[in-house]
């Protein structure tokens, strides 16, 4: 196979939800289907979470949450998947932000009793700003939901897509008969049967076979003639290059518990979603058929095996194609690296590869050389952007609790925050550290990794922080400037890129604070 056709087969995508509304089901499912694992634990026993391949790290079994995000690729009707798991808790909300940019499209999961909810929303938008390709899957239709139509109103209002429904249910909950694929006509019924297992449901070829009438009775029949009428009348057909612009987003009804709709799914998302696609970077638009290699950091997982301190740094590669052994140029660093044992990711193992394409994740063991967002390339100086600080929502004060361990501890800080655990501000006025997080949980992942894998302890201390904002001088003003910093030099403090960030304690005080100074910008992110 050439470097094209190799760039074309594959599909890199991620899938995202609200807590429980069953993306490591489907994550499971399409592996099963995608004949990658032989039998789908069931995954909510905890036992099997334990030993769920997506599963690295040890604070992660502890608390059952899914905290790492990882890759699972697998090979489905020859086309190449990548799925890079995203964790679902909001703590770790950075973290899925993140690895959606390495993706080129996403699946989102909605229960189909709870609707579009919190997380669902906000992962939605950060996809919509990017225009990234959007699938929906609506599941656990084997339980009593919202009725399809209303939850179809429901996406389009609070997550402001144009569904296009390319499966339809026939009923739902203790009434579920199966589901009408609209992409190519045919009808399963939903038997459940093994849920570990990829089992044989039954498929009638189209709406027109006299077998449906008899299977699902006339009353079904005759309800889904009428809804899949009003479908077409309502909704706008489906179009590729629509979708593929982030205009139109295709939806499929299912339960992945019960592999089902997930074949449907898996089968037209090989077939519509897109191939890896050109990345921007500060000084030109990188497309993925170019011969030269280039790629970039989007995640990276500490302390696989707690006995040594390394690290995997997740590389997506974005244009030509990464060998093992071949030296590449760090670009922040400006030095060459060379990597003899690069990791390609499958669903139940790693491996060493010698050569990955555009669209493949690459892990690179790391004693410290990479933060979140490098580039990689074969020499040319590109720097790919997309990879933003968002502001946190917490801030406490870090401390060193023994003193003895005061060099461990700010090696420990360094590379948690290298790793995009949390951010680090460091006061200007008197260089106080201050760590911001997404979520509270973080506090305790940091305090713990630190004194298990540093032998670090450290406190903290409440700081009261409403909103960290990275700053923007406009033409002439910099007197404004001079001004603003000499009133709130209490307030300023300096990121890890060493870009100064202004820390309001409320919303009040942003607000005054921006009006007095007009000439200044206030970002909420750390890249405008
Ligand atoms: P998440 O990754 O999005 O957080 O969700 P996860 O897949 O862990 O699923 C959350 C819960 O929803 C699990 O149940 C799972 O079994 C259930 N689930 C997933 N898909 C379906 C479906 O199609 N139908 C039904 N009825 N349930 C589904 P749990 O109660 O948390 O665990 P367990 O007691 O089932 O093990």
């Amino acid at each position: 196979m050439n470097f094209l056709e190799e760039i074309k087969r594959r599909r890199t995508f991620g899938i995202i939800s609200h807590p429980d509304a069953g993306k490591t089901t489907l994550t499971e499912k399409l592996l099963l289907f995608g004949g990658a694992i032989q039998e789908a634990g069931a995954v909510k026993s905890n036992k099997i979470k334990k030993a769920a391949t997506s599963d690295f790290m040890e604070i992660e079994r502890q608390r059952g949450i899914s905290v790492a995000t990882s890759v699972l690729a697998f090979l489905y009707k020859d086309k190449k998947i990548n799925i890079l798991d995203t964790p679902g808790h909001k703590d770790f909300a950075e973290d899925t932000y993140r690895t959606l940019t390495a993706v080129d499209s996403v699946i989102v999961v909605i229960d189909v009793a709870k609707g579009v909810e919190e997380q669902t929303e906000k992962l939605v938008s950060v996809c919509r700003m990017r225009n990234i390709p959007i699938i929906v899957f609506i599941n656990k239709l084997d339980r009593e939901g919202k009725d399809a139509f209303d939850l179809l109103d429901e996406v389009e209002q609070k997550l402001g897509l144009t569904t296009v429904p390319l499966s339809f249910p026939i009923g739902m909950g203790y009434d579920f008969k199966g589901i009408y694929n609209l992409w190519n006509d045919t009808v399963r019924l939903f038997v459940s049967e093994s849920k570990t297992t990829v089992g044989k449901s039954s498929l009638i070829k189209s709406l027109s076979e006299p077998i449906l009438k008899s299977s699902i009775g006339e009353s079904a029949k005759d309800r889904l003639e009428e809804e899949l009428e009003l479908v077409r009348e309502v909704y706008p057909s489906f179009d590729r290059d629509t979708y593929l612009s982030g205009q139109q987003h295709p939806v499929f009804f299912g339960s992945a518990l019960n592999n089902f709709g997930v074949q449907e799914l898996l089968d037209c998302f090989v077939d519509i979603a897109p191939t890896p696609q050109p990345k921007t970077s500060e000084e030109r638009t990188i497309s993925p058929q170019e011969d030269a290699f280039s790629g970039f950091v989007f995640k990276i997982h500490a302390n696989m095996d707690p006995k040594h301190r390394d690290r995997l740094a997740f590389i997506k590669v974005v244009s030509g194609t990464f060998a093992r052994n071949v030296p590449y140029l760090h670009v922040r660093h400006n030095k060459k690296l060379k990597f003899s044992s690069p990791n390609a990711f499958f669903a139940d193992k790693k491996e060493i590869v010698d050569v990955s394409y555009p669209g493949d994740i690459v892990g690179l063991h790391d004693t410290g050389n990479f933060k979140i967002g490098d580039t990689l390339t074969s020499g040319e100086q590109i720097h790919f952007k997309g990879i933003p600080s968002f502001s946190p929502e917490h801030f406490r004060y870090i401390n060193n609790a023994d003193p003895m361990k005061a060099k461990q501890l700010s090696k420990g800080i360094d590379q948690l925050m290298d790793e995009g655990v949390a951010q680090l501000f460091t006061l200007e006025l008197n260089g106080r550290k201050i760590v911001g997080t997404v979520g509270a949980l973080q506090f305790d992942v940091i305090q713990y990794r630190l004194e298990h894998e540093y032998g670090a302890i450290c406190n903290y201390e409440n700081l009261n922080v409403h909103k960290a904002c990275w700053l923007e001088v406009q033409p002439n003003s910099e007197s404004d400037f001079i001004d603003f910093k000499q009133a709130k030099a209490k307030f300023l403090a300096i990121d890890k890129q060493g870009q100064l960030v202004f820390l309001a304690d409320s919303a009040f005080t942003l607000q005054m604070t921006q009006s007095k100074y007009p000439g200044i910008i206030f970002h909420a992110t750390s890249e405008f």
